[in-house]
């Protein structure tokens, strides 16, 4: 089956990226978001991410026209009906997730393939809400999207090899490097990455280090692009959160635990970069 049309659901920091990489990749795409504010504000940041191109003499002027010109939005899910391959980027909680899903499978083509950008969620246990899990996989990118060059595709074990591999290819043909991961909550990189960032906090809670400090040293000293409490700002403390709540009640194992401080900076509205102010101010 070839790809010509790809829905994405959901246009907040990972959406609008992923929504961007698929109209670049010469996919026509459309885009679903709750209301027509949250679509403008979607919509919006492409606008201004190809817009800085176009300034920095990156992008041409008639590529950014040529970009915004396949990428349709909505607030109507029956709107992605003929879409090919259909991508969720919704909020970091099981049950919206499964309405996202409910809704596509009654709306798309037998013929369309399911893919979850869930961090930490089961993809076994969505595909299972709908008749495809044979066609359902996860393709987790990574933030800033048209930036970062990896994909995990992630297999349930309802997923068809053909229907894997396809998603493999379309990773692929955006210009991504494709790693191959099973369904253990977190894949590989969150396995690997979330308990270092928890612990990060730890260390800044227990008065190890402080903020710069934690974070100099992880740049300098391994070599890191950068520190994990800038990274967390950038990834967004919610999202965090709600990553490390997901894969504490999964694996049972203390080294998933939320730390208290990232449990207050959520509760006070400090989320990172997004709210003007996590470990640092923006
Ligand atoms: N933030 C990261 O660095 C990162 C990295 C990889 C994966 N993810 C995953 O991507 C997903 C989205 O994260 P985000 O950081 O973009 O969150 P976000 O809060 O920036 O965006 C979520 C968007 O989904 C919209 N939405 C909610 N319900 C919807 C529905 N039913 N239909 C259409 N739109 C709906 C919201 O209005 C919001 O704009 C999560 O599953 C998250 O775990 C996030």
């Amino acid at each position: 089956m070839a790809i010509k049309t790809v829905g994405v659901v959901g246009c907040g920091l990972m959406g609008s990226g992923i929504a961007q990489v698929c109209a670049e990749a010469g996919y026509d795409v459309v885009v679903r978001e709750v209301d027509e504010g949250a679509l403008k504000k979607g919509l919006g940041k492409i606008e201004s991410f190809l817009a800085r191109g176009v300034e920095k003499g990156k992008v041409k002027p008639e590529r950014k026209d040529e970009v915004m010109g396949r990428l349709k939005g909505t607030t109507n899910l029956a709107d992605l009906a003929k879409c090919d391959f259909v991508i969720e980027v919704v909020v970091e909680n099981i049950e919206a997730k499964r309405q996202v899903f409910q809704a596509l499978d009654a709306a798309c083509g037998p013929h369309a393939i399911f893919a979850s950008n869930t961090s930490s969620l089961s993809i076994t246990e969505m595909a299972a809400t709908t008749k495809r899990a044979d066609r359902f996989v996860g393709l987790h990118f990574f933030n800033p999207v048209p930036l970062m060059k990896l994909v995990e595709v992630v297999r349930s074990p309802l997923t068809s090899p053909e229907a894997f591999e396809q998603a493999v290819a379309f990773a692929t043909s955006l210009g991504k490097t494709p790693v191959r991961a099973g369904d253990k909550t977190g894949f590989i990189v969150n396995r690997l990455l979330v308990p270092y960032l928890l612990d990060a906090i730890r260390a800044l809670e227990e008065g190890v280090g402080s903020t710069a400090d934690i974070d100099e040293g992880m740049k300098l000293g391994c070599g890191h692009p950068m520190g994990p409490l800038t990274l967390l700002d950038f990834v967004g403390l919610d999202t965090t959160y709600y990553i490390a709540n997901i894969m504490f009640d999964e694996f049972k194992d203390p080294m998933f635990a939320a730390p208290t401080l990232l449990k207050r900076m959520v509760l006070a509205g400090k989320l990172g970069r997004k709210s003007g102010e996590g470990f640092y101010k923006y």
